[in-house]
């Protein structure tokens, strides 16, 4: 029979895409979201791309423990894959008991429901932001994590470690919790089938959206924060994802869980690709492949950017079978594909 796993937050981006890869790799989904940071469309995307129209959808609040027990009563959940959270950086500076409550209270709750019905896998999307300024790069998953600069950095540290602790509580246990966490690097780009994307509310904080907004015209100039960093073009690297690869990486880690494959009861991984991109390199290749000239300007740094980080990928190559393929390219051009399709709505 085949598992089912509840995506938590799967009907925002990185949720969608997912929940496309789980389907397509055989499980059974089923979604829940409070749609606070997004509409029904990506989730009917995932319909129409898998041909599947009757996924199970609960439109709950994670922070609302009945609604999550009540879920868990009526489906039989073998994995939960934990999305449910707010993202934005600079928001959380700004209102950090929001941000504490939302993203510690929907994952603490989750964590109860998931013991209370005898133990359960759960992967945790975490972020590389736990790395803060890495002195030695790549990072590896050894590498020593640094005081959070932002609330919503320490909310991914905090659930990381609850989930460390509640793995080890629970072991030998009924209600036995096997725990994941995954690192993302830089997410960016759409599916193929430009049905499912990044949907950012009102201005975007990340570059890619702000791109592909400037570029179909909703944006007038995108700024290039600081060209005069210790880098050789001067702008900052990262780790760019792509986002369909980064939905196979999490297809990988649930099957080890379910497939007893796990060396501990806790694992974490680093998802990226392994290679430094910087954003002046992104533009252009951006414009390159998309046949195009984009308005951009350099502008001074960014409060709290870090100057260069990029993930040693070889423990998530090695242990999940997996690695980052698609080609930065095909991933900008998606990206593009994305934008254009919203554009003709
Ligand atoms: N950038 C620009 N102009 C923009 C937007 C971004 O030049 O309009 C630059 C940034 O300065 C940075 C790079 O593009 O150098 C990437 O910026 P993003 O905001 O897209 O991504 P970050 O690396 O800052 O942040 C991402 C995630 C966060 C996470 C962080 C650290 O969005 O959730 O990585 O892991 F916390």
């Amino acid at each position: 029979m085949s598992k089912t796993v509840l995506v938590s937050g799967g009907a925002g981006y990185i949720g969608s895409h997912v929940s496309v890869e789980l389907i397509n790799s055989g499980y059974n989904v089923v979604v829940a979201d409070n749609m606070s940071n997004c509409d029904m469309t990506c989730f009917e995307g995932v319909k129409k791309i898998t041909g599947k129209d009757d996924i199970p959808f609960y439109q709950i609040d994670c922070c609302d423990y009945e609604s999550v027990v009540k879920l868990f009563d009526e489906q039989k959940i073998d994995a939960v894959i934990h999305f449910a959270a707010y993202k934005a950086v600079g928001e959380s500076v700004a209102q950090p008991i929001m941000y504490y409550r939302n993203n510690l209270v929907s994952f603490l709750n989750i964590l109860e429901a998931a013991k209370n019905h005898g133990g359960c896998n759960v992967l945790f999307s975490s972020s590389a932001t736990v790395y803060g300024e890495a002195q030695d790069l790549p990072v590896t998953e050894q590498t020593p994590r640094l005081p959070a600069t932002s609330p919503y950095g320490n909310t991914k540290q905090m659930c990381e470690d609850i989930l460390r602790d509640v793995v080890k509580a629970t072991a030998g246990s009924e209600g036995v919790v096997k725990g994941i966490a995954l690192r993302y690097f830089n997410p960016i780009g759409a599916h193929p089938s430009a049905l499912i994307g990044e949907l950012p509310r009102g201005v975007p904080n990340n570059l890619v959206p702000f791109i592909t907004q400037t570029a179909v015209g909703k944006r007038e100039c995108l700024s290039i924060f600081g060209n005069d960093y210790p880098t050789e073009d001067g702008t900052c690297l990262r780790d760019y994802i792509d986002i369909v690869d980064l939905a196979k990486a999490h297809v990988a880690a649930v099957a080890r869980m379910l497939d007893d494959r796990m060396k501990e009861g806790y694992e974490i991984f680093n998802v990226g690709t392994g290679r430094p991109v910087s954003v002046y390199e992104l533009v252009t290749v951006f414009e390159k492949v998309n046949g195009l000239k984009l308005n951009y300007k350099f502008a001074p740094r960014r409060p709290g950017d870090v100057v260069a980080i990029w993930a040693d990928t070889r423990l998530a190559n090695e242990e999940l079978g997996w690695q980052a393929e698609r080609p930065l390219e095909e991933t900008l051009a998606s990206a593009w594909a994305w934008e254009k399709h919203l554009a003709e709505k």
